[in-house]
């Protein structure tokens, strides 16, 4: 029998299946982790979906169920990624589309803010209302699935190309806009996809297609290696909050963890996410990020997209009729296919999906004309009305991309009130980042170009805007309003004309940018990561060209991240520097609005801006000798401002910081322990499992699978049928299939210490401590503050605690004067460390210090509390 590479990546599997149990002290091996659990077998809000999709799944043959796993193949349907259909029931294909920030590929679609500009706003309901008008969006257009949020990167390194994408370098702040954006989608409708799980924090390396020409020894994508505490406590947080909040799925990423794929890492997808925080939805791969047939589904893969295995659009899958043959054979057993079958659907019903009145898409991915193929990919069959232009914006969206744009805008510096601009009389405005894109808002595929104003970063998590605001535009407006004399020069290296004008004008507002995106885009040398901090274009020489002609020069740095500011940000003349990052179609109104003070700023900066790139804990691998990438996350839980804090290292800015047009008095902390609550150092043992329902039905003959002899075979579609002769090979022994090690068809009857419900063991969540305190607007004019809350740890032997850790933030606004008041609960997980010998998350004995204020390093009161 010829070996197929399926069949190979299994073998390396077990390899290092094996390896694992002789060296389980080293680093980069994956522990084995089987049965994949069966969903359907905790009590709670999944119940009544489980019942109707087993019900459903019940009447399906082999291949229909096939169907439901398996993608049609790149660009073999309207949308990014397009399921089998199930014509005998009149079950349509399902419609997965890109991208977390609206809808990708067609018109008449808002670009909202990305998740980074979502994150600086700290507002827990724009994050919620943002996830819904997205929903509006995305069902209007025919989405079964919106393939967000994104909760990883968390950004490890500041470099990291889709940092921009995900919620922000802490995993408590990224579990919050996480759980609120997963409410906001699943509530219209609609299934959010949690991603990119797991450990996906640089572009380079992340595929190996994508990389080998240009690294001829790599043979496989980077493997992660990272130690259990910083797995739970820092990447896989954000996903536990998404999964209480009822994520209906979850993409797992291209790189591989303690080399073994994302995608087939039994001990990611069956140990952490299924058993651990009791996912019951579905595991999608990201786009060709299955890299082997069998050994991802027993490891926990329940679909494949876009249904093309190995290779982009050969038409050849690692499931559909290989799965068909897979259960034929008894490799996989029909248990696990219906297993993957019932999440699919179950998490259909979740979000109370149905076929009778859910819309189908009225868009295509592949053209914006009217007409186009019906399956474009295949560059045959028929041609009809593809794009009915529906327009799906509402006002919720205007609304929440507009409130988003100037909420997320992070004030660093303003002194002697350069901002808010007063009348001013002769106002220059400096570099391209000011104005339009020559080549128009969508100029550049995916956005990958760095022209004018940047509203996001580049790559498949991307939309068309229907419009781009450019501050050049806003500013001119508010020029007629105020009489100012609105003069620029938008070329970022004409420094003698620029100084010349910045001389004769009385402010200068310089704009300046950083960009980045997803790893098969290359703009200007980089590769989807950053290859450096600093700012685009010249942008250091072009703020000391207007700065040194110009007393009150005023920054603002459009970026997808931090960048280093040192070349200029202590110049006396550069009075006031604004951070927007990446906040959709009205960056330019979101500016124009801080610069003028229609608001008053609130936004903070969701990661560390650093004094040195040296002082920042990780940096972006952008060169490797070896075959297989080897990323060692050594700085474990000590990410962003718990590396600065633990090596006592001075920020430029600090996380959490940012300030306002008005001042704030923080008063009244009061910190209470709740009584009444379980308190334990050891949390209470979860729930069990109901037992395991097994679907009645047995497998098939290979006969039944044969391709029938009246349907058309589109060139390279992707179907769940086996040729005649395949099926004439077929013998069912499921002994032949070369199984892991600690492979096992038991599902056990509990779940592990740390789990139980939809995001781990219920007791993680509940509400041990409450905290309360308030704000005054002690100033002249009404604004927002982000009350921000952390905890520093009591002393445990052998467990290094951060210095403190954010566990609760809420923005409050005050009109002068007025004084508002945010409560905190402080729930078993926010208290806890993952320990590793008793897989379970312990409650340290001893004194908790609760600190409140501003930012992470402007911490005004302090509490305390003790277990
Ligand atoms: C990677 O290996 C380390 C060290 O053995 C282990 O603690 C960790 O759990 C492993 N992670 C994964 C994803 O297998
Ligand atoms: C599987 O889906 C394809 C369309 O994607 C459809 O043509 C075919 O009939 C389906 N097969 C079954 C058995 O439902
Ligand atoms: C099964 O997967 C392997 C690996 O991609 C591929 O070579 C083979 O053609 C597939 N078989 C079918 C029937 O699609
Ligand atoms: C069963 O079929 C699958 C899919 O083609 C293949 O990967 C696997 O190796 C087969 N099992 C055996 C024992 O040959
Ligand atoms: C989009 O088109 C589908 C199918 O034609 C239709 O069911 C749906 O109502 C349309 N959506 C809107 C908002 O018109
Ligand atoms: C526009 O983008 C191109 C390609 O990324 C780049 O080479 C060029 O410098 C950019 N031009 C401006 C004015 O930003
Ligand atoms: C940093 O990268 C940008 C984008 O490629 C480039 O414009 C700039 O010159 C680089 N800066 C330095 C200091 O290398
Ligand atoms: C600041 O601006 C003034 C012009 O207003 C200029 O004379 C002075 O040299 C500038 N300072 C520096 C340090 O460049
Ligand atoms: C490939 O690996 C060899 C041996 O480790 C090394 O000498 C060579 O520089 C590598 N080549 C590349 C292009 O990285
Ligand atoms: C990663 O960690 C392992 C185990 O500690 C070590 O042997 C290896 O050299 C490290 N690799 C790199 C690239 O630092
Ligand atoms: C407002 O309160 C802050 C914080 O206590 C204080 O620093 C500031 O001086 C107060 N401002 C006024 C105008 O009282």
């Amino acid at each position: 029998m010829k070996i197929r590479t399926s069949l190979l990546t299994a073998v390396v599997l077990v390899n290092a299946v094996l390896a694992a149990s002789s060296t389980d002290e080293d680093y980069g091996y994956s522990l084995p982790v089987y049965p994949s659990p069966m969903g359907g077998r905790i009590s709670g809000d999944w119940s009544d979906a489980y019942t109707k999709a087993r019900a459903f799944v019940s009447q399906l043959t082999l291949l229909e169920k096939v169907n439901l796993t398996t993608g049609t193949g790149w660009e073999m349907g309207r949308c990014v990624g397009n399921t089998g259909e199930i014509p005998r029931i009149g079950f349509p294909s399902l419609c997965l589309q890109d991208s977390p920030l609206g809808i990708r590929f067609t018109d008449l679609n808002s670009v909202f803010p990305a998740g980074l500009a979502t994150a600086a706003t700290f507002n827990k309901n724009l994050m919620y209302l943002r996830g819904k008008a997205m929903g509006m969006e995305f069902k209007g257009k025919g989405i079964n699935a919106i393939l967000g949020p994104c909760m990883g990167p968390i950004g490890r390194a500041p470099e990291g190309g889709r940092n921009w994408e995900a919620f922000g370098a802490d995993p408590y702040l990224q579990g919050v806009a996480s759980y609120e954006s997963v409410l906001g989608i699943q509530e219209e409708g609609v299934i959010a996809t949690a991603k990119h799980y797991l450990l996906n924090e640089q572009e380079h390396f992340r595929q190996y297609a994508e990389w080998v020409g240009l690294y001829t020894n790599l043979s496989a994508p980077y493997s992660a290696n990272v130690d259990e505490r910083a797995l739970r406590e820092i990447y896989a947080w954000p996903f536990a909050d998404a999964i209480r909040a009822g994520a209906a799925s979850i993409m797992c990423s291209y790189n591989q963890a303690n080399n073994s794929q994302a995608c087939q890492n039994s001990y990611l997808l069956n140990g952490i996410l299924k058993d651990e925080l009791g996912f019951q939805g579905f595991v999608m791969s990201d786009w060709l990020g299955q890299r082997s047939g069998v050994a991802s589904v027993l490891a926990g893969l329940d679909m494949t997209m876009p249904g093309d295995g190995l290779v982009w659009s050969d038409g050849v899958s690692l499931l559909g009729s290989n799965l068909t043959t897979a259960v034929l054979n008894g490799s996989v057993p029909l248990w696990r296919l219906d297993d993957m079958a019932t999440r699919i659907m179950a998490a259909y019903y979740k979000v109370g999906q149905n076929p009778l009145t859910y819309p189908e898409p009225n868009f295509s991915s592949w053209t914006l004309s009217d007409y186009g193929l019906e399956i474009a990919g295949s560059l045959e069959g028929p041609t009809g009305l593809v794009n009915k232009h529906v327009d799906v914006r509402t006002a919720l969206s205007r609304q929440v991309t507009r409130q988003i744009a100037q909420e997320s805008m992070v004030l660093v510096k303003n002194t002697n009130n350069a901002l808010p601009l007063n009348n001013v009389r002769r106002l220059g405005l400096f570099g391209s980042a000011a104005g339009p894109p020559p080549l128009g808002p969508n100029g550049c595929s995916d956005r990958g170009c760095d022209n004018g104003t940047l509203g996001i970063g580049w790559g498949s998590g991307t939309a068309n805007y229907p419009y781009l605001l450019t501050p050049l535009e806003v500013i001119n407006a508010m020029a007629i309003v105020q009489g100012t004399s609105v003069q620029y020069n938008l070329d970022d290296y004409d420094l003698d004309n620029v100084a010349t004008l910045a001389g004769v004008v009385d402010t200068a507002i310089v704009f300046i940018t950083a960009d980045s995106g997803e790893g098969y885009l290359d703009v200007e040398g980089n590769i989807g990561d950053r290859n450096n901090l600093s700012a685009w274009h010249g942008g250091d020489n072009l703020v000391t060209a207007v700065a040194s002609e110009n007393s009150n020069t005023i920054v603002v740095v459009e970026s997808v991240g931090g960048i280093d500011l040192e070349a200029w940000i202590e110049h006396v003349n550069v009075t006031a520097v604004l951070f927007s990052l990446v906040p959709g179609q009205d960056v330019g109104v979101g500016i124009a609005d801080i610069l003028y003070g229609t608001v008053s700023p609130s936004g903070k900066l969701p990661f560390t801006i650093a004094k040195k790139t040296s002082d920042y804990p990780a940096t972006v691998i952008y060169d490797v000798i070896e075959p297989v990438p080897q990323i060692n996350f050594s700085e474990s839980i000590f990410v962003d401002y718990r590396h600065f804090d633990k090596y006592d290292i001075e920020p430029r800015y600090e996380f959490g910081f940012g300030l306002s047009y008005t001042t704030f008095q923080i008063s009244g902390l009061s910190v209470t322990r709740l009584n009444g609550v379980v308190d334990s150092e050891v949390p209470p043992e979860p729930p069990s499992y109901s037992s395991p329902l097994y679907l009645n039905g047995s497998v098939p003959s290979p006969s039944s699978a044969i391709y029938p002899g009246d349907i058309p075979r589109y060139s390279h579609y992707i179907y769940p049928y086996i040729e005649k002769d395949i099926a004439e090979s077929i013998t069912y022994n499921p002994d032949d299939y070369p199984y892991p090690e600690g492979y096992s068809d038991i599902q056990p009857s509990k779940p592990s210490p740390a789990g139980g419900a939809s995001g781990g063991n219920p007791a993680l969540w509940d509400v041990l401590v409450q905290v309360k305190a308030s704000i005054t607007n002690n100033g002249t004019t009404g604004g927002s503050e982000v009350l921000q809350l952390y905890v520093s740890y009591p002393a445990v032997d052998g467990v290094d605690f951060p210095v403190r850790a954010l566990r609760g933030f809420e923005k409050l606004s005050a009109s002068p004067g007025e004084t508002s008041t945010a409560n905190f609960d402080l729930l078993r997980r926010d208290l806890s460390y993952y320990d590793v010998a008793s897989r379970n998350w312990l409650l340290p004995r001893g004194t908790y210090t609760v600190s409140i204020g501003t930012s992470s390093r402007n911490l005004v009161e302090a509490g305390t509390f003790s277990f």
